[in-house]
C-alpha cells in the first residue's frame, strides 16, 4: 500500500469560494477538526493578502500541532516573509511558493518570459528554504502549459530546494489520461523528480477533479490537494471525502491508503458547511443527505435484507450514521452527557450545562429528539464566537394582503452598554423582512440580506428548522445560522449570528481607527 498524503486547502482555496468569509476563530475550529480528521497538511491561508489571514495562520500554527501547516506565497520577497512570519510558531511549517506556467498567464498576468519565471521561482524557493526545510512549489495552469517548459521549471525548482512539487490543473481543463501522463513525465523525466513528493491539485470545472486526482495518484503522485465538500474557486476543488473514500473503498484497486479517520468525515462536512454557509447538495457523494437514502422499492427491500446489496460504504463508518431516536422528556443530564460523548463532543462543564437546558426546552416541543437534533444544537451553541448581541424576545404579526410587523428585544453582551436591552419594531413585505429590519435597527447595523435558506433537521412535522443566511455589510459577506422548532426564531437567530460577525469586524476597525474616519 502506498501512503498518500492529504493536503487540505479548505482554509485557503476553499475560502476563495464566492461569498465565503471565515472569521479567525472559525478558521481555528476548522483546523482543529481537520487535525481530528487526520489530514497530513493544512494550508491555513495566504498571509500576505491581509492582516486577518496572517493572524489566522499564526493562530493555527500555534494551536494545531500534528499536521504540517502550510502558508501560500507568490514569488515575491514580501509574500515569503509574511508566510515565514505567520509560521514562526508552527511545529511543522511549510511555505508553498507558486507561480504560473501557461503562456496565457505569463503574457497577461505575470508579463514575464519563461526564463524570468524560472529565475523568480528559484530565488523564492531559496529564500523560503532559509526559513523552513519544507518548501512546496506550484506552477498554476500546468495542464494548459508547454510540457517542455513545465519540466524545465520543475527541474530548476527541485535543484533550488523544493521538497514537494505540486501540479495544479487550475482551470479544471485536463482529463485523467493527460494528467497521469504529465505526472509520470515529472517522475520519470525531470532530474530529481523521483526524489521529491509530487502533489496533484485539481479544480472541478468539468466535474473531473476527483477522477483526475485519482489518476494523478495512480501515476505516481503521493500527495493530493483537496477541500472539504469540494469547495473552492468557481466549481471548487477536489472533494476530500470523495477521494478519501474512493481510496478506502477501492483499496483492492488503488493499493493506496491515507491517514484519514473516516468516522470524522460527517462532522467535518457539517462544520465546514455551517461555517462557510455553503450547503451540501443532497445528492453529493459521501456526505449528501441522500447519499445513503434508498427510494426505489427494490432497493429498499434489498437493503433491509442485506445492507451491502445497494451500499458500498457503511454510513456509520463515515460518521453519517442512521438517525437514532435518542431521548425525550424524561431523559436526564447523565444520559445527555453520554450522548454528547458518543457523538464525539468533549465540551466544558458550562457548555454542557447550557446545552442540557436547550435540550430540555426542545423536548417540550418535540417528542423524539434525534442524533441530528443534538448535533444541530451543539453546533449551533459551540460555533458562536464574539457574540455582541443576543435575542431576548421577538414577536411577528403576519396576515395575507397586509404588510408584516415585527418587534424585537436584543441585549448587548459586551462593552459599556453590557446588559442593556434595545427594543425596536419594523414593517416588511413578509415576516422575515419585518424581523430583519427590526434587528437592523436594534443593532444599528445596516446589512443587506444576500441569501436565505431553510432546511428541516430530520423529518416529521415537529422537526426543527435550520436557517442559513448571508449578509453584505460594508463590502464584506458574513454568514449566520440558527436552529429552532419555530422557523421565525431560527430566522432571527441566523440573521443575528451574521450581524454579530459584522459587529466584531466593526469593533475591530474602531479599535484600529479610533477616530472613526477610516472605520469600515
Ligand atoms: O489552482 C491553483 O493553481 C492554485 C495554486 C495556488 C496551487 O490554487
Ligand atoms: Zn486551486
Amino acid at each position: 500500500m502506498r501512503r498518500i498524503r492529504i493536503f487540505d486547502t479548505t482554509l485557503r482555496d476553499g475560502e476563495q469560494s464566492p461569498g465565503v468569509n471565515l472569521m479567525g476563530q472559525e478558521k481555528i475550529e476548522i483546523a482543529r477538526q481537520l487535525e481530528r480528521l487526520g489530514v497530513d497538511i493544512i494550508e491555513a491561508g495566504f498571509p500576505i493578502t491581509s492582516e486577518g489571514d496572517l493572524s489566522a495562520v499564526r493562530a493555527i500554527a500555534r494551536e494545531v500541532r500534528t499536521p504540517v501547516i502550510a502558508a501560500l506565497a507568490r514569488t515575491h520577497t514580501a509574500d515569503i516573509e509574511a508566510a515565514a512570519k505567520a509560521l514562526e510558531a508552527a511545529a511543522k511549517p511549510r511555505i508553498h511558493v507558486f507561480t504560473s506556467f501557461s503562456a496565457v498567464h505569463l503574457q497577461y498576468m505575470l508579463r514575464k518570459s519563461e526564463d524570468e519565471v524560472i529565475a523568480m521561482s528559484v530565488a523564492s524557493i531559496e529564500a523560503a528554504r532559509r526559513y523552513v526545510d519544507d518548501v512546496e512549489f506550484s506552477g498554476q495552469d500546468a495542464m494548459r502549459s508547454d510540457p517542455a517548459f513545465v519540466f524545465r521549471a520543475i527541474a530548476a525548482a527541485i535543484a533550488a530546494g523544493a521538497t514537494t512539487i505540486n501540479i495544479p490543473d487550475t482551470v479544471g481543463y485536463t482529463t485523467p489520461e493527460e494528467f497521469a501522463a504529465l505526472v509520470r513525465g515529472v517522475r520519470e523525466k525531470v532530474p530529481g523528480g523521483d526524489k521529491v513528493h509530487i502533489s496533484v491539485h485539481c479544480h472541478d470545472d468539468l466535474g473531473l477533479a476527483v477522477a483526475n486526482t485519482l489518476a494523478g495518484l495512480a501515476a505516481g503522485a503521493d500527495q493530493c490537494e483537496v477541500a472539504v465538500n469540494g469547495i473552492g474557486e468557481r466549481a471548487g476543488n477536489t472533494s476530500l471525502e470523495e477521494v478519501a473514500m474512493a481510496i478506502a473503498t477501492r483499496k483492492d484497486f488503488f493499493q493506496m491508503e491515507t491517514g484519514i479517520d473516516a468516522k470524522e468525515i460527517g462532522r467535518t462536512s457539517r462544520l465546514v458547511s455551517r461555517l462557510t454557509g455553503m450547503p451540501v447538495q443532497p445528492n453529493k457523494a459521501v456526505v449528501g443527505a441522500n447519499a445513503f437514502a434508498h427510494e426505489a422499492g427494490i432497493h429498499q427491500d434489498g437493503v433491509i435484507k442485506e445492507r451491502t446489496t445497494y451500499e458500498i460504504m457503511n454510513p456509520q463508518d463515515i460518521g453519517q450514521g442512521e438517525t437514532q431516536l435518542v431521548m425525550g422528556k424524561h431523559s436526564g443530564r447523565h444520559a445527555f452527557q453520554k450522548k454528547l460523548q458518543a457523538l464525539g463532543y468533549e465540551l466544558p462543564e458550562a457548555e454542557q450545562h447550557e446545552l442540557f437546558r436547550r435540550f430540555k426546552a426542545l423536548t417540550d416541543k418535540k417528542k423524539q429528539v434525534t442524533d441530528q437534533d443534538v448535533q444541530s444544537l451543539v453546533e449551533d451553541e459551540i460555533y458562536r464566537f464574539d457574540d455582541s448581541y443576543e435575542l431576548v424576545h421577538y414577536h411577528v404579526s403576519s396576515a395575507g394582503g397586509a404588510p408584516s410587523t415585527a418587534t424585537v428585544g436584543v441585549s448587548t453582551q459586551s462593552g459599556a452598554a453590557s446588559g442593556k436591552v434595545t427594543r425596536e419594531a419594523a414593517v416588511g413585505q413578509g415576516p422575515v423582512e419585518a424581523l430583519y429590519r427590526a434587528l437592523q435597527r436594534a443593532t444599528g447595523l445596516e446589512a443587506d440580506l444576500k441569501d436565505y435558506a431553510i432546511q428541516s433537521v430530520g423529518g416529521g412535522s415537529d422537526a426543527q428548522g435550520e436557517v442559513r443566511c448571508s449578509i453584505a455589510y460594508v463590502g464584506q459577506t458574513f454568514v449566520g445560522s440558527g436552529v429552532s422548532t419555530d422557523i421565525l426564531e431560527a430566522s432571527a437567530l441566523a440573521y443575528l449570528h451574521a450581524l454579530n460577525k459584522a459587529a466584531a469586524v466593526r469593533a475591530q476597525a474602531a479599535r484600529q481607527h479610533p477616530t472613526g474616519r477610516e472605520a469600515i
